[in-house]
């Protein structure tokens, strides 16, 4: 069986776009994969958490996970900072790569933007030194593809450059990876601003659907989209970028095609269109809420972690040591 891994940084409330271009693709590839699947809480460290959001977020992000419907028994799911290895690791892979890689990481250049027109004082070191954390979290289990958005996949890319960097310097160590980005989700668009990627971190909210928004919440956000003057609802992602975002949603969610939506809304207006979407969403967050209380009632979500981390340790203490042997930092044999 072929191995995926992937993770989500437990930083704000999940979004409709992690769901719909990350953790909905997991759950539909669980059957065929061996998946390893983490909540990237050291990732999140790169900028201030409250200790008392974090560890809500954290329990969030698993218990959306599982209500999403990723099943423990089949999937490995553990906590990136329960497994020291990957801190570790991260060390070593930071020193294979230049500094000028790093500030070429679009993902980077974006974070010190947002400092700088938060008017931040000072940026901290972690947000330049994320990828190769981020590197060992993927090369630590050599998995063959890593499920990501588009935002992720250049970093996807860096982690192959390290890899084949790594193996050519000490020998055959690291699988190099692919990336895997859905053909239509990859990137879920803002509802008030069409033109940039939803984000955890977006200013009002408004343009940004979280999976434990209350269902009322969600739907009006669907109504107060976006999106243009026109009011045929054809999939054109460049000259109506509102009206395409929304009918990924719909594809995705309503299970249609682009062709489908178009043929069924012909000669309706934007109204009726938005509002089978706002039912749609409703129904979708429905469904994980009702799981997601469920899951935070039973208290398996501890039980959980703790089988993911042994699992997960096991393959990452040997990777490691084989590491470390290579590159001469243990003297043992
Ligand atoms: P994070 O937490 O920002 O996002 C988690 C996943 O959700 C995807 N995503 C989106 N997909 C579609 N539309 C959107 N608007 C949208 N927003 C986010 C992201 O592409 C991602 O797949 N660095 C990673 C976490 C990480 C990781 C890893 C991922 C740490 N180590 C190793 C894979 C492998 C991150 O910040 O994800």
């Amino acid at each position: 069986m072929k191995r995926m891994l992937s993770g989500i940084k437990p930083t704000g409330r999940v979004t409709l776009g992690n769901y719909i271009g990350a953790i909905k693709p997991f759950v539909s590839f669980q059957d065929d994969y061996e998946m390893i699947i983490f909540v990237a809480n050291l990732h999140s460290m790169t900028i201030y958490q409250e200790p008392k959001d974090l560890r809500q977020n954290t329990k969030d992000l698993i218990a959306l996970y599982l209500a999403a419907g990723l099943d423990p028994e089949k999937v490995t799911l553990f906590l990136q900072s329960d497994v020291k290895e990957h801190a570790q690791l991260g060390w070593y892979l930071n020193c294979m790569v230049s500094m000028g890689e790093l500030s070429r990481m679009t993902q980077y250049k974006m974070q010190v933007e947002k400092a700088k027109a938060r008017k931040d004082t000072s940026i901290g070191a972690g947000i330049f030194n994320y990828p190769s954390l981020m590197n060992a979290d993927i090369l630590m289990y050599d998995p063959d593809y890593v499920p990501v958005g588009e935002d992720q996949k250049q970093h996807v890319e860096l982690a192959r450059m390290v890899a084949e960097r790594f193996n050519h310097r000490y020998s055959d160590t690291f699988k190099i990876p692919e990336p895997l980005t859905p053909r239509v989700g990859g990137r879920i668009m803002s509802l008030q601003d069409p033109t940039s990627k939803m984000s955890k971190s977006d200013p009002t909210g408004k343009g940004c659907i979280y999976m434990l928004d209350p269902i009322n919440v969600s739907k009006k956000k669907i109504m107060s989209a976006v999106t243009d003057s026109d009011s045929h609802v054809r999939y054109d992602k460049e000259n109506k970028p509102g009206i395409s975002n929304l009918m990924e949603i719909y594809s995705i969610l309503g299970h249609k095609s682009y062709e489908e939506i178009e043929a069924m809304y012909e000669g309706k207006g934007y109204g009726e269109f938005k509002k089978d979407l706002a039912e749609i969403v409703g129904a979708e967050l429905q469904k994980v809420q009702d799981a997601y209380n469920q899951i935070m009632a039973s208290g398996e979500i501890e039980k959980v972690l703790d089988e993911g981390a042994k699992k997960a340790g096991r393959i990452a203490y040997k990777k490691l040591a084989k590491v470390e042997r290579k590159i001469g930092i243990t003297i043992r044999k």
